[in-house]
């Protein structure tokens, strides 16, 4: 692997809470800002390896891995080593199901964690027993690492998003990341593109900043850093973006 790779897991046990929109809208930003990036579709259903057959070969350059399906082939696993070897930024894509063995195998690949959540009763339930699961997990109490917690579909100023910034200002982990619930994200899907390809759209370049400071927060991220539940419980929260100052004042 590359020295200064980083390799940032997308994941949570609830489907539909768009692990798929933020590994491959984080892997365009990634590319934009020419690293050499990897996404690893982890998940059988093959949405992000789907979303990097249809992105045009003009766009900056993202190497989708179908890591779900096992290589057979000899000449499949060096095409596929090789591409993460040169790789600065691996992104994985994580199955919604990933339990036990699986997950453990995901959180050791990973420098980084990430999980989405939506601004729903049923998806902070189940987001919450996700976390619990994940910071309980041997594999992640024997290498402690930075994970954190995405507001994914927020419509700023409704009352489920201040339900949602009260969910997590009970969390122990941060929340460092919040996007909208814009239909530009399905639109820039069909082509295999992110919102920060299109420059010239609107609805697009409202998210632009939010995903750099993603982007960001990841980078100072020291790589391999250990960290341990209490001192994540310690960090400042990140202020939650997607609202008006109005709406921060409020929550
Ligand atoms: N911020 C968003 N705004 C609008 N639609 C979104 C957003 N994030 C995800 N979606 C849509 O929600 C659906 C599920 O998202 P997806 O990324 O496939 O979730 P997962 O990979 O966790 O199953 C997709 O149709 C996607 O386009
Ligand atoms: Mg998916």
């Amino acid at each position: 692997m590359h020295p200064d790779a980083r390799r940032i897991l997308i994941v949570n046990g609830k489907g539909g809470c768009g692990k798929t929109t933020i590994a491959t809208n984080l892997a365009v930003a990634y590319a934009n800002r020419d690293r050499d990036v990897a996404l690893l579709d982890n998940d059988p259903q093959a949405a992000s390896t789907f979303w990097g057959e249809q992105r045009s070969p003009d766009l900056p350059k993202v190497h989708v891995i179908p890591a779900h399906a096992r290589a057979n082939m000899y000449e499949t696993q060096v095409f596929h080593d090789r591409i993460a070897q040169d790789a600065t930024r691996i992104i994985i894509d994580g199955q919604s199901n990933a339990r036990d063995r699986d997950l453990e195998d995901l959180i050791r690949q990973a420098d980084v964690v990430l999980i989405p959540i939506l601004p729903s009763a049923i998806d902070m339930h189940v987001g919450e027993r996700f976390i619990t699961e994940l910071l309980t997990h041997r594999a992640y109490r024997s290498a402690p690492r930075p994970v954190a917690v995405i507001a994914n579909r927020v419509q700023p100023n409704t009352d489920t998003h201040r339900k949602l910034e009260h969910f997590l200002s009970c969390l122990d982990i941060p929340c460092v990341a919040t996007f909208r619930d814009s239909p530009i994200y399905t639109q820039v899907a069909e082509t295999g593109e992110g919102v920060v390809d299109q420059r010239d759209n609107r609805a697009a370049r409202k998210e632009t900043a939010s995903w750099w400071r993603l982007a960001d927060w990841i980078d100072a991220q020291e790589k391999h850093a250990k960290v341990t539940v209490r001192e994540l419980r310690l960090r400042p929260r990140a202020a939650l973006r997607a609202g008006s100052k109005q709406s921060n004042k409020r929550a």
